[in-house]
């Protein structure tokens, strides 16, 4: 395994469409995808989509999230994500992006999702997701269709940089 290179905001394959994975046994992809996990978990990221270690697959990694709220050590891997609303509540909630570093911002998202795809094996998955768990995979989903978080804000007066925005949150100082 290695870490590869995060690529960020600018490089052109951030805002290409990703090609289904064909082969979900190819032994290249096996390498992507531990690869992706390592590079994740070495930027302390929850998740992480094939295109920002500019490949064009669409695979992505994530950490699912325990009960409360604090990311697991346990890396889930899924190929050919899809995702669809289970109902149409939304949530507006924190994200930052690997490739946009440092920034922060309030992003509206489904708060209830069905995903399916295919695992490592090629079995197909389907499992529903929650909440914060829930806003991650349309984050990293939405990075195969070449979208990223900024476009879909609604109140581009929500993004900062981490340490002023928790400063504002906390009262900081004046
Ligand atoms: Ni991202």
């Amino acid at each position: 395994m290695a870490i590869r290179p995060i690529i960020r905001l600018g490089d052109p394959m951030l805002r290409a469409v990703a090609a289904p994975v064909a082969d979900p046994t190819d032994p290249a992809l096996a390498h992507l995808l531990a690869d992706m996990a390592e590079t994740m978990q070495a930027a302390n990221g929850v998740g992480l989509a094939a295109p920002q270690v500019a490949s064009g697959l669409r695979a992505i990694v994530w950490r699912p999230i325990a009960v409360r709220g604090e990311a697991s050590d346990q890396i889930i891997a899924l190929l050919n994500p899809e995702l669809v609303p289970l109902d149409d509540t939304r949530e507006l909630g924190v994200e930052g992006c690997l490739s946009i570093p440092e920034l922060r911002g309030l992003v509206p998202r489904f708060a209830r999702v069905g995903l399916t795809g295919l695992d490592r094996a090629g079995n197909r998955v389907e499992r529903e997701a929650l909440g914060f768990e829930a806003r991650i995979l349309q984050h990293e989903v939405d990075h195969l269709d070449g979208v990223v978080y900024l476009d879909r804000m609604t109140d581009m007066a929500s993004l900062g940089y981490g340490p002023e925005l928790d400063a504002a949150r906390d009262g900081g100082t004046l």
